[in-house]
């Protein structure tokens, strides 16, 4: 025999018993499902992009500066062609793709879409930080409307609230236009250079590139540095039309009653943002990475070679939100049980289980047992799964064209014929 195949560090199987609580399936479900309802019910449709792209969409999207791009995150493949594609580490530039290609522009704006789905990124594996994660993510597109900025923060607390979550911290700053942030990076540019061997090897890079990603470094180097530097924050740097824009959107904020505070250092790891930019904190995930993040990104259509269209939107990491609300003690739903539970006593009673089940489903949420047991043995089986009957079905039975069943909180039991039993199970509700 040889070596048993494992999962690729840092991707997981998310099934009902995994161990560990992020990729249990009952929470993923629980999570989805209330983003959807959440979203749905504020007018915004589903969409589902392909999970790969040319590469130039991510790379242009997601910008030449972003940590994706610099530290090499994406996984590339060549496609026979020889074209470079790649699994994609967000979704925001494929729904920007999305909308060019398919007009949605002639639509009545704003166009509102959300999606949830696997995303990539390979970065070093640590707890809440995988290869392989998932997001829900939600996009306003073609409307540049602080009230749209609000309204996306609004609807990203309501899902975590909806879930149960209580103890967020939600940041919200502002990255400037593209010319403030210009003026921004030279003056960053102007304060870190001298000190650049001071400096991490990633942010040693990043005092050309993008002095702006040193701020929010990981490194307790660069860390010691920044506070003995004391940069001044991107907000001191806004031009009047962004800081007008900033200040309506907390002016709307405070309107909704949707508490924030103001993070004059937000900065957000991915190229594409103008103005607004949010992150919401947990203190279950720590301070250093995110239970979600959001911003505008007016210009990232012309970026991948379409029209202007301003958006603004968020994604929200579904793991990272599960350990939150591990972290909480939140109580997931519980998975229905089944209403009846049918037995087969003997090998020929299988077949007339299976068919009985078949008749009476959908309507009827019934299981089944697959191999024969005593009625004692098929009683146990039906409690341990909460089940409301036990039917059997025997030699007995099979002669008299009937199933015993038995009401497993009465313990009332009957003979039925099927027609007794479909007419059983027909009123509309089911006793
Ligand atoms: P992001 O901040 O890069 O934004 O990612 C959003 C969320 O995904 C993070 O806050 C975190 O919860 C989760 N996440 C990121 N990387 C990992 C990882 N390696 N493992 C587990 N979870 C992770 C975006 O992706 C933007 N597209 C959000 C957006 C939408 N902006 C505008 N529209």
């Amino acid at each position: 025999m040889g070596l048993m195949l494992k999962a690729v560090p840092g991707t997981n199987d998310i099934f009902a018993q995994a161990k560990e609580y992020p990729f249990r399936e009952p929470v993923f479900r629980y999570i989805v499902s209330t983003a959807e309802e959440v979203l749905r019910g504020a007018g915004a449709q589903m969409v589902y992009t392909p999970i790969f792209e040319y590469l130039e969409v991510f790379q242009k999207g997601v910008g030449l500066t972003s940590d994706i791009v610099v530290k090499k995150e994406m996984f590339v493949f060549e496609d026979r062609g020889g074209r470079l594609l790649a699994l994609r580490p967000e979704p925001t530039a494929s729904i920007v793709r999305a909308y060019n290609e398919h007009g949605m522009k002639v639509w009545p704006q704003p166009v509102r879409l959300f999606t949830w789905g696997p995303i990539f990124r390979g970065e070093r594996q640590q707890k809440g930080r995988y290869k392989q994660f998932h997001q829900v993510d939600y996009e306003a597109l073609g409307l540049s409307d602080p009230l749209l900025d609000a309204e996306a923060i609004a609807l990203m607390v309501r899902i975590y609230k909806t879930l149960g979550l209580k103890h967020l911290e939600v940041k919200l700053g502002s990255v400037g236009d593209p010319e403030d942030r210009l003026r921004y990076n030279q003056y960053l540019r102007e304060l870190f250079g001298p000190y650049a061997k001071d400096l991490s090897e990633d942010s040693r890079v990043r005092v050309e590139a993008n002095p702006m990603r040193i701020l929010d470094s990981k490194s307790e180097r660069d860390q010691a540095l920044i506070a003995e530097l004391q940069p001044k924050p991107m907000l001191a740097f806004l031009g009047p039309a962004a800081q007008k824009f900033h200040q309506q959107v907390c002016n709307y904020l405070d309107r909704l009653g949707v508490a924030y505070t103001v993070d004059p250092n937000l900065v957000r790891g991915l190229d594409y943002y103008v103005r607004t930019a949010w992150e919401v904190h947990h203190a279950g995930i720590g301070a250093k990475s995110a239970l979600g993040g959001g911003g505008r990104y007016d210009g990232l259509s012309e970026m991948l070679g379409g029209p202007p269209v301003p958006g603004v939107g968020f994604g929200i990491g579904i793991e990272r939100l599960a350990i939150a609300l591990e972290q909480e003690g939140v109580a997931l739903p519980a998975d229905p049980c089944p209403t009846l539970y049918l037995a087969p006593l003997d090998e020929a009673a299988k077949i007339e289980v299976l068919a009985l089940a078949e008749q009476l489903r959908p309507k009827v949420n019934v299981e089944i047992g697959y191999t024969p047991k005593s009625p004692r043995k098929a009683l146990e089986e039906a409690l341990k799964k909460g089940a409301r009957y036990v039917g059997f079905i025997g030699e007995d039975e099979r002669a008299r064209g009937v199933v015993t069943l038995k009401h497993l909180e009465t313990g009332e039991q009957r003979a039925l014929e099927p027609l007794q039993l479909h007419s059983l199970f027909e009123g509309p509700e089911i006793k």
